[in-house]
């Protein structure tokens, strides 16, 4: 049988639609609009895109939005006394530091700098630890947005096994702490594999559900998975191609299509997980509007 395509644009797109509601509603009762900041150091040229894709959607869902953008030279004392002056700014709700930071600065001295109730990326580590111990908190928002894709497209995680390829701080611990909670649309029996296994296919073929998170294009075959699995590729990864007009194209961790014959679902790069990360943000920093 085909497998399910989970549509990630549409699923993202109703979030959107949702947060926009919200926003008008807390416009009209309280008369307030939630506001994120973003800072941005340096000139990296995905990370400018990113910003910017992140401003546009603010502005599509009616929130206030700056963005800071400060030279890769910046000293670290700047940027923290930029943090700060957000930190006191009661227009502003949210605070988005984009990552990767120049070699100069200390990012987790940044990152613990934001007021965690502004935290709307989810890595501070009281939110971290909030996260692990199952307590309310700010979840980062590629990882939120993973669950959100099962949940909305009718794959629940609850009593599945979950195996999370990869353990960055950004997706495959956050992701892994989410599914494994006793909490609806979680409570996963969860693993968690790397690149220190010798032998991934020894995991992945165990997989009711698999979370490809390791940066390396299309690695995961179908061979590699079990008959039946949902697959959730949070791989973009830009390959070579002389046909499309760019000469490049996005591809996910997973070969797609050796995987969708085995898969009962499966995410497409692009139009998969990528566009819920945003999505994920306005949602995290409606919350951190609505907590004031
Ligand atoms: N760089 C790559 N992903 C992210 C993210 O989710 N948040 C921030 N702040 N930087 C990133």
């Amino acid at each position: 049988m085909a497998a399910q395509i989970i549509d990630g644009k549409k699923i993202s797109e109703d979030i959107r639609r949702e947060v926009k509601e919200a926003t008008q509603r807390l416009q009209t009762e309280r008369g307030f609009v939630p506001g994120l900041a973003f800072i941005l150091v340096g000139d990296n040229p995905a990370s400018q895109s990113y910003v910017r894709m992140k401003g546009k959607a603010c502005e599509e869902v009616g929130f206030y939005s700056v963005t800071e953008r400060m030279p890769a030279e910046t000293p670290q004392d700047s940027l923290l006394t930029k943090v700060h002056e957000f930190n006191a700014d009661p227009r502003i709700h949210g605070i988005l530091v984009q990552l990767p930071l120049p070699g100069h600065i200390d990012e987790h001295k940044v990152i613990e700098s934001i007021d965690p109730r502004k935290d709307v990326d989810g890595f501070h580590p009281i939110n971290v630890g909030r996260l692990v111990i199952g307590e309310q908190c700010f979840r980062p928002c590629t990882p939120a947005g993973i669950q959100e894709l099962l949940i909305r497209s009718g794959n629940d995680p609850a009593g599945k096994h979950v195996v999370v390829l990869g353990r960055s701080n950004i997706v495959g611990k956050p992701t892994a702490n989410i599914l494994l909670q006793k909490q609806l649309g979680a409570n996963a029996v969860v693993t968690v594999a790397h690149t220190g296994a010798k032998d991934l296919s020894l995991y992945t073929k165990t997989a009711d559900i698999l979370v490809a998170a390791i940066g390396k294009a299309e690695t995961i075959t179908g061979a590699m998975l079990k008959e039946g699995v949902v697959v959730i590729d949070v791989g973009s990864n830009r390959v070579d191609d002389p046909t499309s007009k760019s000469g490049y194209r996005f591809v996910g961790d997973v070969h797609f299509e050796s995987a969708r014959k085995v898969a009962k679902a499966i995410t497409p790069v692009p139009g998969g997980v990528g566009p819920m990360t945003i999505a994920m943000l306005l949602k995290n920093t409606l919350q951190a509007a609505l907590n004031t």
